[in-house]
């Protein structure tokens, strides 16, 4: 098999906010392509991570690479697409004026966001809803608004923070087989952040555990299961052993977490 080429690699990142030190000797290398998934335990620096690649925070120490060039956090910003763990819906912006926010910012003119924002409803399941604002929505709608802003801001790789995280678990899968059809088509690449294993597998192609705080790589597992992923994959055998493999990790570093 070919490897893709990185698109971003962090090695030896560290990050401290005063006593606490949120991120310590953290590598990855996120590849062309792929959906990456990252699990820890509450508080072990998942959005930290997230808000260093998207150039919103600096590392106090490590290096940066970006098309395997050496880069500071800052030249990232704008480079990555970013769905924070809050959706951040205006709700004073209809759904249409909200998916179109970032390109909006970035200078695209607002009737001709308008139409690429009209163009994707469909795909996200929003026709009809293009006028309604956020307090008129389902959760699930909210969060595929937030996440159309999120594709609408074409950028090669997308950080999305828990974005299921409100969800019932029948819309949650439903969601998660909707992101792998629009991942795939729109080949984009993905770090995902969950708090849960079954979604962490099903999407992955590699997950990502973090050790409590500060948070490291704890374990790097590479997801073999083929795609596209129906529902049988989780009930399958190889699934529930690899369940069972990063719930023993997880919760060795939950358990660390709440200890005083
Ligand atoms: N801007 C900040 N200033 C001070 N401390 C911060 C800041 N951002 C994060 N922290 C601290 O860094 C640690 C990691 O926080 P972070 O939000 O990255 O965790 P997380 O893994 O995303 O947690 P959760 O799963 O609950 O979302 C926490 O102890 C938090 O209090
Ligand atoms: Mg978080």
């Amino acid at each position: 098999m070919i490897e893709s080429s990185s698109i971003l690699a962090l090695d030896g990142v560290t990050k401290r906010f005063g006593q606490i030190t949120a991120l310590e000797n953290f590598g990855v290398d996120i590849r062309k392509g792929e959906f990456i998934t990252v699990i820890g335990p509450s508080g072990c620096g998942k959005s930290t991570l997230f808000n260093i690649v998207a150039g919103l925070e600096s590392p106090d120490e490590g290096r940066i690479s970006h098309h395997g060039k050496p880069v500071a956090a800052g030249d990232l910003l704008g480079q990555v697409a970013f769905m924070p763990q809050q959706d951040l819906l205006l709700p004073w912006r209809t759904v249409l004026d909200n998916a179109i926010l970032a390109i909006e910012l970035e200078g695209t003119p607002r009737s001709e966001a308008r139409r690429m924002a009209m163009d994707m409803l469909p795909e996200f399941g929003l026709t009809g809803f293009e006028r309604h604002y956020p307090q008129q929505l389902s959760g699930g709608m909210r969060q595929r608004v937030a996440l159309m802003r999120t594709f609408l801001f074409k950028r090669e790789l997308m950080l999305l923070d828990e974005p299921f995280g409100a969800l019932d678990s029948l819309t949650r899968s439903m969601m998660q087989r909707w992101l792998l059809e629009i991942w795939r088509h729109h080949e984009r690449t993905v770090l995902f952040i969950t708090h849960d294993i079954d979604e962490a597998i099903f999407l992955g192609d590699r997950v990502l555990v973090m050790s409590a705080r500060p948070g490291r790589i704890k374990l790097e597992q590479h997801i073999g299961l083929p795609r596209p992923r129906l529902g049988e994959v989780v009930t399958s055998e190889a699934f529930v052993q690899l369940k069972r493999k990063l719930l023993k990790e997880l919760e060795e570093e939950s358990m660390k977490s709440f200890t005083p």
